[in-house]
């Protein structure tokens, strides 16, 4: 009886802190809606269009700058409401000091693409994906954070929430991969590490997803091009990101350069009044993409600057970067009853708010300290938390006759290829520039690592032209060695914005010499460093250790050490399908059956095949492997069948068969068997990642309830169906280990 009064009490105690709590935030929310309104009200029209405008500074720019004007002139006038690519304690300092010259001494927004960390760089977000660790994520975008904030940022465009398939596409190296499931939970990790306790904290700025919407799959892989597909892949596999990253509390969205089904992104009312202001109700403010406003006249949806800002505008588009569509017409837009000014009031209410809550009102400067920059930036912690981040986001590819972990007391290492001392291509595309030495380059990191071994060091050749010459050299320098490492791949800025490629094969004559020294007969280790999938199929089928190592950032070097020499046993796996060939592309696992589904790489007659290509991706979405092995066992269901309100689990036994401790991650796939539409062969629907000591077993437990069966049907209403699933847990897509049935009933 005691104990449940006891916990009455404590249920009554929880509720009415959640109440306190709520009334709380919704007493502080009403406080700064009182204060906008009455800022709001002493502001002149051409004040109020000066908030809606955001320019780039000249120094960094990252996008085509369309023409340079007097910007501190103009702040001053009150006709800039942000600046972005402003960075630096010192630096935003001076900008806000002109800001506070205008009549109503209203603040700047200082926003920057502080998407894989500020001052120590973070591997890059495609390579955080293939972590699979939430925490580890939501850790890199807290210190990116904590940086940014010290050097004067308020406000970072990201997290980039674009699903992908495409690998042609650069930009992919900036998402989560193929998957909405494993990217919702990202996105709303990344949004937690980028907000921390919320806006107000002098270590949190603003959040923005992007690119509001579908920017992932334009057509061909080719950057801003246009996207069109039905309402249920948009609803299915593009916005579910973008919607966690709304339920996360993303302060703001970025839209995006293409249009979707005929209509501009940032023309597009569907998108960003129906959908995310309406629909979800989201509460923030809207940006731009770097001129994606005027670039209507381009895609000829606009006559011109004055009909794009009329659209923008009335499309939910609030704050228009670059493109000074809105300072060049919304007045006269106004002014000629084309645009009502209640539409220009919410835009300019929402960017104020944002203001508010960041507390610029109540001190300006509060982001742009010198002392907390010196202390905060390239701290010993934060270049630590990069080192974690990056080892767990290395997936071991193959391992055949378990050639790592190196032993550190080896006499002899080749260590080859154009990558291998590079420093530059670590930080990866969207690095805040930095002073290079700051980044670890393979080899250092392995000299770092290892005490007596005889290094050997060779090029070899370049990442892309075809020059041969420096083979022989490598192949002496291998024949020297007990073992091989080469480092291949792609540059920096060969995967990012405006980087998309129609070869997607490793680069230049790098395979080549992988192939010479493969002859040499010592065991050679691949280590490929890239910011997409590339394809590598001689690497793939000769090599027998690959490491993918993508872009780690500052700690890169000491991270591939930290796993080559085992100091680490690797657990990352691909968050993306990596192609056999770029015919094959879009290759993605949750694909549908079709009519004739070709069970096997030789059921190709009459058959959903390719006559000279597996179906099958030479890398399959979730594969990554361990130097330990796991065992999947005594799969049960709590039950076979269960309603709409029922829920069932899914327990199972996983252990560690290995000598090395180490962590796996235990996937959970769920196909509908038959549905009122085609359903995909199979979805990812759970997750876990579990570290065991060699020779330990978990229970492993998936809650499988009506949410995760559900789906978009012929009128697009989300619901679950009765009939039979297919439940699969696995290692990887491809490697389904455990597998049963249950039925939903009505
Ligand atoms: C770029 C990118 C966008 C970025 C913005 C500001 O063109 O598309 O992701 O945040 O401009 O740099």
């Amino acid at each position: 009886m005691k104990k449940t009064i006891f916990y009455a009490a404590v249920i009554i105690a929880i509720t009415n802190c959640c109440t306190v709590f709520a009334q709380a935030s919704k007493k502080s929310a009403d406080a700064i809606d009182i204060k906008v309104n009455a800022l709001l009200a002493k502001m002149t029209l051409e004040e109020k269009v000066g908030q809606l405008n955001q320019y780039t500074s000249d120094k960094d720019a990252t996008g085509p700058v369309s023409k340079s004007s007097n910007k501190l002139e103009e702040i001053k006038q009150g006709r800039l409401g942000s600046m972005l690519n402003v960075r630096g304690a010192a630096d935003t300092r001076i900008v806000q000091e002109t800001a506070m010259q205008s009549r109503l001494k209203i603040p700047l927004l200082f926003g920057l693409d502080v998407i894989h960390g500020y001052r120590v760089t973070f591997p890059i977000p495609l390579a955080e994906a293939a972590s699979w660790d939430l925490e580890a994520m939501e850790l890199s975008a807290r210190v990116a954070a904590r940086e940014a904030s010290a050097s004067g940022i308020h406000w970072t465009f990201a997290p980039m929430v674009d699903i992908s398939r495409d690998p042609r596409w650069g930009r992919i190296m900036e998402g989560a991969g193929e998957d909405p499931y494993l990217g919702s939970l990202i996105a709303k990790a990344r949004i937690h590490g980028f907000q921390g306790k919320g806006l107000g904290n002098l270590d949190a700025v603003m959040a923005c997803a992007k690119h509001f919407a579908a920017y992932g799959a334009a057509l061909a892989g080719r950057d801003y091009n246009s996207v069109d597909m039905s309402d249920r892949l948009l609803w299915e596999v593009y916005l579910p990101p973008f919607k966690a990253a709304l339920d996360a509390g993303a302060a703001t969205f970025m839209n995006s350069f293409n249009d979707l089904n005929g209509i501009p992104a940032t023309g597009n009312s569907y998108l960003q009044r129906d959908i995310l202001k309406d629909k979800w109700n989201f509460k923030g403010f809207v940006v731009s993409d770097w001129g994606s406003i005027g670039e209507m006249v381009a895609h000829g949806y606009a006559k011109d600057s004055y009909e794009a800002a009329r659209l923008a505008l009335t499309a939910g588009s609030d704050m228009d970067m670059e493109s000074r569509s809105y300072i060049g017409n919304l007045t006269k837009l106004v002014k000629d009853k084309k645009v009502s000014i209640a539409l220009i009031d919410d835009a300019v209410k929402r960017i104020l708010r944002k203001k508010y809550e960041l507390g610029l009102f109540d001190d300006p400067y509060r982001f742009s300290d010198v002392e907390r920059e010196k202390k905060e930036l390239n701290s010993p912690e934060n270049r630590q938390a990069a080192r974690e981040v990056a080892k767990k986001s290395i997936v071991l590819l193959k391992n055949d006759n378990q050639v790592l972990p190196l032993s550190k007391n080896l006499k002899t290492i080749a260590v080859i290829g154009p990558l291998a001392k590079s420093n530059t291509d670590m930080k990866g595309f969207w690095s805040v520039d930095w002073d290079n030495d700051k980044l670890v380059s393979l080899y250092e990191g392995i000299e770092n690592k290892l005490g007596n071994t005889k290094l050997l060091y060779a090029k070899g050749c370049e990442i892309s032209d075809s020059t041969q010459t420096g083979f022989s050299e490598a192949v002496a320098i291998a024949k020297q060695a007990d073992v091989v490492i080469v480092a291949v791949g792609e540059a920096f800025n060969m995967s990012g914005e405006a980087k998309s490629r129609s070869n997607i094969h490793i680069p230049g004559v790098q395979e080549e010499l992988i192939k010479v020294l493969q002859a040499t007969g010592k065991p050679v280790v691949v280590l490929v460093m890239a910011g997409r999938p590339l394809i590598f199929n001689w690497t793939a089928d000769h090599v027998p250790s690959i490491l993918y190592t993508w872009w780690l950032g500052s700690e890169a070097g000491n991270a591939m050490a930290d796993v080559l020499f085992g100091d680490y046993n690797p657990a990352g796996k691909l968050p993306i399908s990596f192609p056999r060939s770029e015919g094959q592309i879009p290759v993605f696992y949750s694909s549908k059956s079709t009519g004739r589904p070709s069970m096997n790489d030789k059921d190709i007659v009459y058959k959903s095949a390719y006559l000279d290509l597996p179906n099958s991706p030479k890398f399959a979405f979730g594969h990554g492997l361990s130097y330990t092995s796991f065992k999947y066992s005594d799969l049960k269901l709590s039950k076979n069948k269960i309603s709409q309100k029922e829920a069932l689990t899914a327990t199972f036994t996983l252990t560690n068969t290995g000598k090395y401790a180490g962590e796996e991650v235990a996937q959970l796939y769920l196909q509908d068997m038959v549905a009122s539409v085609t359903r995909p062969v199979k979805e990812l629907k759970d997750f876990r990642k579990i570290m065991l000591a060699a020779g330990e077993s978990k229970t492993i437990t998936f809650i499988i309830d009506k949410e995760k069966l559900s789906f978009y049907d012929q009128k697009m209403k989300w619901g679950a169906e009765a009939g039979d699933f297919n439940l699969m847990i696995g290692t990887a897509s491809n490697n389904i280990l455990l597998s049963s049935k249950f039925e939903l009933i009505d």
